[in-house]
């Protein structure tokens, strides 16, 4: 099977009210280990490449590692650029074989914001590639954003027929309150995502698919994992899993992770490497560094973003 757009795959998950993981990718073990528990899973999946992966990786090899891994299990997989900044780099991605681009315009004003995510989409549209644009803004993993005093950051629901009807987007990620990277939260507190807003952007867009960024729940055991094997991360906290369960039966049809895949790993290999301080073949750490990844998602697809069986 050749890689897919996401459009069959939104439409399934919001009539069926639960999410598709999109998942970032920058080697191999990181795509075989979300592979892997996708298809013992049975689940549809979005592979992710921000532009500090094709950096890292350089397209040519993530573009080859996916589609190894499109053989290899016969899932339903889409390609999506993370976070596209401009036209070019979506153009870049959509001549390079991705199905589905990210231009994220939010920096931007909103008459700004619309005519750089039209231009994509029309591009993108006369290629077969699907656009995900985004409205409201979430705070980056340095900005310390205090999140009840960011109120001008959230989607303004008002404004999301108008971005979708002028730019002709085929799914818009909205700001209600989660935030990139493992210092979301304040441990301890209840983190107040604003639920009332998503709902009103669905009674907005009905049949929309929604997508939240910034939705890794920082599992605690990796980051005390990290701690106890030689670490020092601050205190941390994301965003519970309870809530985004409660998203995916919202119109949120695509929950973005990235920061559970790097603790997931981080912490597999300082433990094994403290276990075992004698090694020094990668092989041996990065064996169950990926083990660790595809039991992550495992519990992602079937506990909280609920495609299992759904591929
Ligand atoms: O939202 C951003 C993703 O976590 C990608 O992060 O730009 O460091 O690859 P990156
Ligand atoms: P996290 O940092 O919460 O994993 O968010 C990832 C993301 O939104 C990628 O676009
Ligand atoms: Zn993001």
């Amino acid at each position: 099977m050749p890689l897919v757009t996401t459009t069959e795959m939104f439409r399934r998950a919001y009539d069926g009210g639960y999410a598709i993981g999109a998942f970032n990718v920058n080697n191999m073990e990181i795509v075989q280990g979300i592979t892997e528990a996708a298809q013992e899973c049975g689940a549809p999946l979005i592979l992710q490449v921000s532009a500090g992966a094709r950096k890292y990786a350089k397209h040519v090899y993530l573009i080859k590692l996916v589609e190894a891994a499109l053989e290899d299990t016969g899932l339903p997989i889409a390609l999506h650029l993370d976070h596209g900044a401009d036209f070019e780099i979506c153009k870049s991605c959509i001549d390079g074989g991705f199905t589905s681009v990210m231009i994220d315009g939010s920096h931007h004003s909103f008459e700004e914001n619309i005519a750089v995510t039209k231009q994509v989409a029309d591009y993108a549209h006369e290629r077969g590639v699907v656009v995900e644009g985004e409205l409201g803004r979430l705070a980056g993993v340095e900005d310390e954003v205090n999140v009840s005093s960011a109120d001008s950051s959230y989607t303004d629901p008002a404004q999301v027929e108008e971005f979708v009807t002028r730019t002709g987007v085929d799914s818009l990620a909205i700001a209600i309150g989660t935030l990139h990277g493992a210092y979301k939260f304040k441990p301890g507190t209840k983190p107040q995502l604003r639920f009332d807003i998503l709902e009103e952007i669905a009674w907005r867009l009905p049949g929309f698919p929604i997508v939240l960024h910034g939705a890794s729940s920082v599992i605690p055991e990796f980051v005390a994992k990290v701690n106890q094997y030689g670490g020092s991360m601050p205190d941390a906290a994301g965003v519970p899993e309870e809530m985004l369960r409660e998203a995916t039966k919202m119109a949120v049809c695509k929950i973005n992770i990235d920061s559970d895949l790097r603790l997931a790993m981080t912490a597999s290999v300082r433990e094994h490497l403290y276990e075992h301080p004698d090694h020094f073949d990668p092989r041996q750490y990065l064996t169950p560094a990926r083990d660790a990844i595809r039991s992550m998602v495992k519990h992602k697809i079937i506990n909280v973003l609920g495609c299992g069986g759904k591929a």
